[in-house]
């Protein structure tokens, strides 16, 4: 994650609320939630992909999309909050990328994106509210163009200092993840699968040690 800037998690009920309301008001809560920086596995693993189109899942305030942008790639940023969305569009447009991003609002359990993609990357795509995380996982490897690359990045597991944040998500590992996949015998192959850890520090000034399963799969090339 590219670092929640104010360290509010939001413990109040969120039972009632729907999914875009939930991000709307959390991401209302404060002029800037994450860091503006890109994710640093985001930044590695595309290191020496050749540019081309990209879609990013739950891009939130859009730096992951801004960064891919100023690197030359073609963007489709989708999130649930419109919020999110014009804090990232402002970003691009003060980056001078503005027109290397395209802004989408989906809820990602209703409307996906058409088109397909050199990297589909889906960095932190957990909520609080409903979130089927595995179907749309799935819906994003088959939105990869041939010799394209998935990659999946997310909290592997509830960090043992953490008590209430994470506590009503599935946090699954990557090999839960390229299980839950379920991609196809032989048209795959995993170029990164494993738990990377990332130190992080808090609001508070301190600094905490947090697991990342990192996935990297590449479809195959059409013969
Ligand atoms: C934890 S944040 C991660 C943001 C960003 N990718 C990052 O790494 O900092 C999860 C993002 O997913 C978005 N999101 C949650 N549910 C969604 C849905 N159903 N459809 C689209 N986006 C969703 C949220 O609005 C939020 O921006």
């Amino acid at each position: 994650m590219t670092g929640d800037a104010h360290g509010t998690h939001g413990t109040h009920d969120v039972s009632d609320m729907s999914a875009e309301e939930y991000w709307n008001h959390r991401y209302s809560e404060s002029d800037r939630i994450w860091s503006g920086n890109p994710n640093a596995a985001l930044v590695h693993e595309t290191a020496g992909l050749p540019v081309g189109r990209a879609l990013d899942l739950g891009c939130g305030e859009g730096a992951d999309a801004v960064w891919l942008a100023r690197q030359g790639w073609h963007v489709t940023a989708v999130d649930i909050s419109q919020v999110a969305l014009d804090r990232g569009a402002a970003h691009a447009e003060a980056a001078g990328v503005a027109d290397l991003v395209d802004w989408q609002r989906h809820d990602l359990s209703e409307s996906f994106p058409s088109g397909v993609f050199d990297l589909v990357s889906a960095h932190f795509l957990h909520s609080r509210v409903e979130l089927p995380r595995e179907e749309i996982l799935r819906r994003a490897a088959a939105a990869v163009a041939p010799g394209g690359a998935l990659l999946v990045v997310g909290h592997s597991g509830v960090p043992h200092w953490q008590h209430d944040g994470h506590a009503d998500m599935r946090l699954p590992t990557t090999e839960e993840v390229l299980k839950d996949l379920d991609l196809p015998d032989g048209e795959w192959e995993v170029l990164v699968g494993e738990e990377r850890e990332r130190v992080q520090t808090g609001h508070d000034g301190e600094q905490r040690t947090l697991t990342d399963s990192v996935l990297k799969v590449r479809r195959r090339p059409a013969d």
